[in-house]
């Protein structure tokens, strides 16, 4: 029987629990997403974070347990999200998780929450081998790797200021969308005019691999200032924002395939989720012989199906601990 790894993850506002056998694939995946708690303020709290894990945690355990007919003594390891994110949140899942292995007597593993998001395409069919290059795009980060295995990461480039997410969430605040401001930015955007008002790209002829996209709020700002903003305004200014955006994240992916030589990109992250960037990767990439590759759309935001599966093919490699002495990185390169 090959090994079943249970992943928890609980960096922000997701709880996400999950089975994964090697061999078998997913057996049973939970969620659950405190968006409608954290709604009411603008954006994550991190106290109500916390303790919404703490009441989630075991349930969706259970859950997961019960989906896929095992039973606690049959998992073999867990998995859990050590970093980055909100510290509150992180210790959350860590403790459980580390709880549960000591009185299983079964090993723990630590998992960057970004090699969850970056690993999650190889969870659809069909999924790319490697190497590749991967396009990480979320609410914190926004970077270009090169991946070669599992574990072996090369940094291509990266954001110098705000995320990619950070972008759609700060401008859809400006343009007094609810949170999270990326899908509300993105639905607005279809109702817009594309040729109205033209953002600027920043750093899109910078020659590297790396993005800025804090500029970009700026100019959202000024834009929300000159005009009366009325509904087809502010459709158009969302049109603006999520092009502007895209036509950055699209240039700069093609670049970073040009300079490693490799055909294959991987598409990770909450922003992995926005329909028009999946349509011009595909199309740009596709014109040069390339291919891309998502994670299905339920996996592109947080959950714990990546976890549960970075966790196993960490296990593959021996990695797991049988300590129990955990700590959780709230900042972790
Ligand atoms: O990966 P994720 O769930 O959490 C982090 O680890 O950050 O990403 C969340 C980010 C948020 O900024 C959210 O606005 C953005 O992903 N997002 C989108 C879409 N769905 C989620 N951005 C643009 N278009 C979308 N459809
Ligand atoms: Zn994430």
């Amino acid at each position: 029987m090959s090994l079943i790894t249970l992943g928890i993850e609980s960096s922000c506002d997701e709880t996400g629990v999950a089975l994964y056998q090697m061999g078998r694939g997913l057996l049973a995946h939970a969620l659950h997403t405190q968006i409608a708690m954290h709604s009411e303020y603008g954006g994550v709290v991190p106290e109500l974070a916390s303790r919404d894990h703490v009441q989630r945690v075991i349930p969706l355990v259970r859950q997961v347990l019960s989906e896929a007919e095992v039973s606690l003594e049959q998992v073999d390891a867990i998995a859990y999200t050590q970093g980055p994110g909100l510290g509150g949140a992180l210790l959350v899942g860590a403790s459980v998780a580390n709880a549960l292995a000591y009185a299983l007597d079964i090993p723990t593993i630590g998992i960057h929450h970004l090699e969850g998001h970056l690993l999650s395409p190889l969870l659809s069919d069909p999924a790319p081998y490697f190497p590749f290059v991967a396009l990480l795009v979320s609410g914190g980060h926004t970077q270009l790797m090169r991946v070669d295995d599992v574990g072996r990461y090369t940094l291509l480039g990266e954001t110098l200021d705000d995320a990619a997410g950070e972008a759609f969430d700060k401008s859809a605040k400006l343009l007094g969308l609810g949170y999270p401001g990326g899908p509300a930015l993105s639905k607005l955007a279809a109702q817009g005019n594309p040729d109205r008002f033209k953002l600027p790209r920043p750093m899109l002829h910078s020659g590297d691999l790396d993005f800025s996209f804090s500029g970009l709020k700026t100019a959202v700002l000024t834009l929300t200032k000159q005009h009366e903003v009325d509904d087809q305004t502010r459709a158009d200014i969302a049109c603006a924002t999520q092009e502007a955006i895209i036509d950055v994240l699209a240039y700069k992916a093609r670049a970073a395939l040009a300079q490693t030589g490799l055909s294959q990109l991987v598409v990770a992250g909450g922003v992995g989720a926005n329909q028009l960037l999946r349509q011009r990767l595909s199309k740009d990439i596709g014109k040069r012989g390339g291919k891309v590759f998502y994670p299905d759309l339920q996996f592109c935001t947080d959950n714990g199906a990546m976890i549960a599966f970075a966790g196993a093919l960490r296990l593959a490699q021996h990695q797991g601990r049988k300590d129990y002495r955990f700590d959780v990185k709230p900042r972790w390169d």
